[in-house]
């Protein structure tokens, strides 16, 4: 289970993917749906966009990734879908505080469900769907963080014309 919010994915989450495929057989990819936290993409946008950026990666390894949605805990959402691993990506050391206390709680609440971190490359390690937005929504590009297809719906939400 690799969950996040996704909003939207950038080239560090797709490298966290990666990484993952060549350690399990099946990811679910579990999108978080935090309407009420105001997110830019809805969750089925965020989906989309997860599926199209994925689809390649079907054709280069055995790993059969799926895309889902969830409300609630994460621990519950991993239950129903029979994970016995939860995939996070540690960027930095100022990951590692919150990445810690959420690992243990899960653990705390579902002990036979393990958390696994996956280190991303260095070259991602400033990389967030946040700053990622903020650095689009001010006129900047994105394109070396994020996927084109990402690119092109953050230019459309924030009514520009893709770039040629
Ligand atoms: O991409 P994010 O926003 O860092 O992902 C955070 C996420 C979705 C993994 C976390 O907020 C989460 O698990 N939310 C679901 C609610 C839950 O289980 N809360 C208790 C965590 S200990």
């Amino acid at each position: 289970m690799y969950p996040g919010s996704f909003d939207p994915i950038t080239n560090g989450h797709l490298d966290i993917i990666r990484r993952g495929c060549t350690l399990f057989d099946h990811i679910t990819i579990g999108v978080l749906n935090n309407e009420q936290k105001s997110p830019l993409f809805t969750v089925a946008e965020r989906i989309e966009m997860i599926q199209a950026v994925v689809a390649p990666l079907a054709e280069t390894t055995r790993t059969t990734i799926e895309v889902d949605s969830f409300e609630g805990l994460l621990v519950d959402f991993a239950k129903r879908k029979r994970a016995n691993c939860i995939v996070r990506g540690l960027r930095a050391v100022s990951d590692y505080e919150y990445e810690l206390q959420m690992a243990q709680m899960n653990r705390h609440m579902q002990p036979d469900i393990e958390t696994v971190f996956l280190m991303s490359a260095d070259t991602y390690s400033f990389v967030s769907s946040r700053l990622v937005k903020e650095i689009c929504f001010l006129g900047r590009s994105v394109q070396p963080f994020v996927p084109p297809i990402v690119e092109a719906r953050l230019q459309a939400k924030f009514g520009r014309q893709p770039r040629s």
